[in-house]
């Protein structure tokens, strides 16, 4: 991984003593956003690589949502072999908070995964630089919704560059992760007709695929299902080496950050002509609503215009793909490079 970011911090938490990373990659555009994840890792290490990678994308997804805000992200490394008691996690949201607050307004952070808008709400107890508390406290609340909202307009957007017919209705989806993004997309294509596959590594997630009527599987196997496209809405790095020789999808397009294992990895899902909805273009409705309502003041209607804007830039991103002959992913990169060229 190449180091661009503008300040990294990797500090014992003082209350936790755990490692909390905050990666502020860029701030070029404005004030960095990114979410806080909360998250167990084997070594702190991964984490500070999940931190880096994580945050990098979010500069990547703010430029190509138009918004004038860079990219960063809050890792904090929790123990894989126990979940943290209620008062240790308070303590960890209060040490990301102080951490937080040191940066003044040039880093904002929000939920990710492992953390939810009462987190937030913590965090608040200590900085103001918080998106996504609870409503009740004047926050913009729980972004999944929005987050979802965004992956179903890319998903219209991806049926239409593969079929001509931006329709859900009786297309095959297998999602991957029926997690709060996960599930709301899976419940929002049941509602519009589409026929599905669900997923997760929780078996307790199988009555969800019941109350919908899709069959459950493992991710393996709906990862490998033929459908028409699979979508991603779990944690990172799914498109390997390995899995894309054995896909049978036409697309994949999904909520997941991260979602190629290596970047070389998008010519290969080009040469095997399966379309790829790049992760961060399809994923921005969470913080394109977040920063929508809570730094640009806007009333909920014109938020969501901004979230269904996500199925134009796709449309853009897969006409300039098959144009000019670069992956998807390369096209995308190019969107987010000129905005921060331009710095505007
Ligand atoms: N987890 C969100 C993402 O990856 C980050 C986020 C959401 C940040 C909402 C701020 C507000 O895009």
């Amino acid at each position: 991984m190449e180091f661009g970011h503008e300040t990294v911090v990797l500090r014992s938490g003082r209350r936790t003593r755990l490692p909390i990373i905050v990666a502020v990659h860029s701030t070029v555009l404005g004030p960095a956003v990114g979410g806080c994840r909360m998250w167990g890792y084997a070594r702190w290490e991964d984490g500070l690589r999940d931190a880096l990678r994580l945050s990098e994308g979010m500069t990547r997804k703010c430029a190509a949502a138009g918004l004038s805000n860079g990219g960063g992200k809050t890792v904090v490394v929790a123990p894989t072999h126990r979940p943290l008691t209620p008062d240790e996690r308070r303590a960890a949201l209060h040490d990301v908070g102080d951490i937080v607050a040191e940066f003044d307004g040039r880093y904002v952070t929000g939920p990710d995964a492992g953390t939810g808008v009462a987190d937030m709400g913590v965090i608040g107890e200590r900085t103001e630089h918080v998106f996504c508390r609870p409503e009740a406290d004047g926050g913009s609340g729980d972004p999944s919704p929005f987050t979802a909202r965004g992956v179903v307009a890319a998903l219209r957007a991806t049926c239409l560059a593969m079929s001509g017919s931006a329709e859900l209705a009786g297309k095959r989806f297998a999602v991957i992760g029926a997690g709060n993004v996960g599930g709301q997309i899976a419940r929002q294509l049941a509602a519009a007709g589409a026929e599905l596959i669900l997923s997760d590594v929780d078996p307790a997630k199988r009555s969800l695929a019941d109350e919908l009527g899709a069959a459950f599987v493992t991710p393996e196997a709906a990862a490998t299902a033929e459908v028409d496209v699979v979508v991603p809405a779990a944690l990172g790095g799914l498109l390997t080496w390995d899995l894309v020789p054995r896909l049978r999808c036409i697309a994949v397009a999904g909520a997941a950050n991260n979602q190629l294992a290596e970047p070389e990895v998008a010519e290969l899902l080009r040469e095997r002509d399966i379309l790829w909805a790049p992760d961060y273009i399809a994923n921005a409705g969470g913080v394109v609503n977040s920063v929508a309502r809570e730094i640009l003041g806007e009333d909920p209607d014109t938020a969501a215009k901004r979230i269904e804007s996500i199925a134009d830039t796709l449309t853009g991103l897969f006409e300039t793909a098959a144009r000019t002959g670069v992956t998807t992913a390369v096209a995308a990169d190019a969107l987010a490079r000129r905005r921060l060229a331009a710095g505007i």
